[in-house]
């Protein structure tokens, strides 16, 4: 049938925004984060105007309708990643969550000279969590490359990588080149190698039904921000056998069972990780999100988005000067298209595409060793989600004609 992607927009009051140049805005930075429908910003107002409160710890109306809220929201968000809520620890976003399984996991269960198997292809997220545990503990690091003729991760390296490695921490989709990785050969290799596996599905999960118990993975990492939610919330889901491997992380309030001046207690499962105040209005809002995208098929939402991406990065390839790095046209490839200029700047770039009224990420992407491997310091990067266009990606590629043509 189709999405109806007028209808689709008619939810985005953002989308409807003039930029102060009197542009219409084409917002192509969806892979930073995505705009949020009504319903998300009704549900988290509707919380503070009418039953803001403490979660777990009163006795009060509005406690007990704001702890059912944050629970119920628990409820839908892990059955929409196909697993229970006790599997889901609610954390900042996904950074906060690979940085769990590095406190409470790894260092709990590995010493010196474990091996821990990342990639080129690595968010900082994925990366800096276990260089600084390598630092403090002495694991070793193993970088699998990326093949720089297709971007692919160069699997006959994963495969001498993994023999002998402990934790296998991949991600799902490269928020740079869009290539999604083969996530299911990867969790079959890393446990045939007796390694736990943590995929980062940051930006596979806007773009791709998760199911947690499926995928038999031990860790996975998700963002709200980037599916429809708001910002400051996300989480990490959990098989019961690693949970039960895990030591606490933040320690305060919540997490507790008892606490005296000799010592304190603590809970078990989920609750152990959740300390301080609850992200109550957060995962309210993460509710809404996840009900309001259930609606939608997302092999459906992935090829609407993939065919505007893959359309796009066809007509730039044909723009003078400019090198597309990835592979949009692959089937399962995200909507992420990064690009450069041979002689325009990308910081010049998303300046002059600004002009037009097109939001684009421009940097390095939080993927440093990426761009080394790339050979570049930086990308431009437009990434297109559910509500976008073909017509906005059609006034994109005139806009970057008339740029190219003018500046270079
Ligand atoms: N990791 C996010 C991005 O790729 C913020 O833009």
């Amino acid at each position: 049938m189709g999405l109806d992607v007028n209808s689709i927009r008619s939810e985005f009051p953002i989308l409807n925004r003039k930029l102060p140049n009197g542009k219409k805005l084409v917002y192509f930075d969806n892979a930073a984060t995505s705009q949020k429908p009504q319903c998300v910003i009704d549900a988290m107002s509707r919380y503070y105007e009418e039953y803001n409160s403490n979660a777990h710890r009163a006795n009060h109306t509005l406690a007990d309708e704001a702890t059912s809220a944050l629970e119920n929201a628990r409820r839908t968000i892990s059955s929409y990643f196909g697993t229970s809520p006790e599997q889901l620890i609610y954390t900042s976003g996904a950074t906060e969550a690979i940085n769990l399984v590095a406190f409470s996991w790894a260092r709990e269960n590995l010493s010196k000279g474990d091996v821990i198997v990342l990639t080129e292809m690595e968010h900082h997220a994925d990366i800096v969590p276990w260089q600084q545990l390598s630092k403090d503990m002495g694991v070793e690091i193993r970088y699998v490359p990326i093949n720089i003729e297709n971007y692919f991760l160069d699997m006959a390296a994963f495969e001498i990588a993994v023999k002998d490695a402990s934790l296998v921490c991949v991600v799902h989709t490269s928020n740079v080149l869009g290539i999604r990785n083969p996530v299911e050969e990867i969790i079959q290799m890393s446990h045939d190698s007796g390694a736990k596996v943590l995929i980062d599905c940051a930006q596979g999960a806007p773009h791709e039904q998760i199911n947690f118990d499926d995928s038999e993975c031990d860790f996975i990492a998700i963002s709200a921000h980037k599916m429809a939610g708001p910002t400051g919330i996300g989480c990490l889901l959990v098989r019961k056998d690693a949970m039960e491997e895990m030591g606490p992380f933040m320690t305060g309030g919540s997490m507790i069972k008892s606490v005296t001046t000799k010592g304190s207690t603590f809970q078990e499962g989920h609750a152990m990780f959740e300390t301080g105040t609850p992200r109550i209005a957060e995962a309210i809002g993460w509710g809404a999100a996840v009900e309001w995208l259930s609606q939608y098929d997302m092999e459906e939402v992935h090829s609407h988005i993939q065919e505007i991406a893959s359309w796009t990065a066809e007509k730039m390839k044909n723009i003078e000067g400019i090198t597309i790095y990835g592979d949009p046209k692959k089937s399962n490839s995200s909507g992420a298209v990064s690009f450069l200029h041979a002689t325009i700047q990308s910081q010049d770039l998303a300046l002059l595409l600004d002009e037009g009224g097109f939001a684009v990420r421009t940097g390095h992407h939080c993927a440093q060793p990426l761009m080394d491997a790339l050979g570049v310091p930086s990308t431009n990067r437009i990434s297109f989600w559910i509500y976008n266009t073909m017509d906005e990606a059609k006034s994109f590629v005139e806009h970057l004609e008339y740029v190219v043509k003018r500046f270079s």
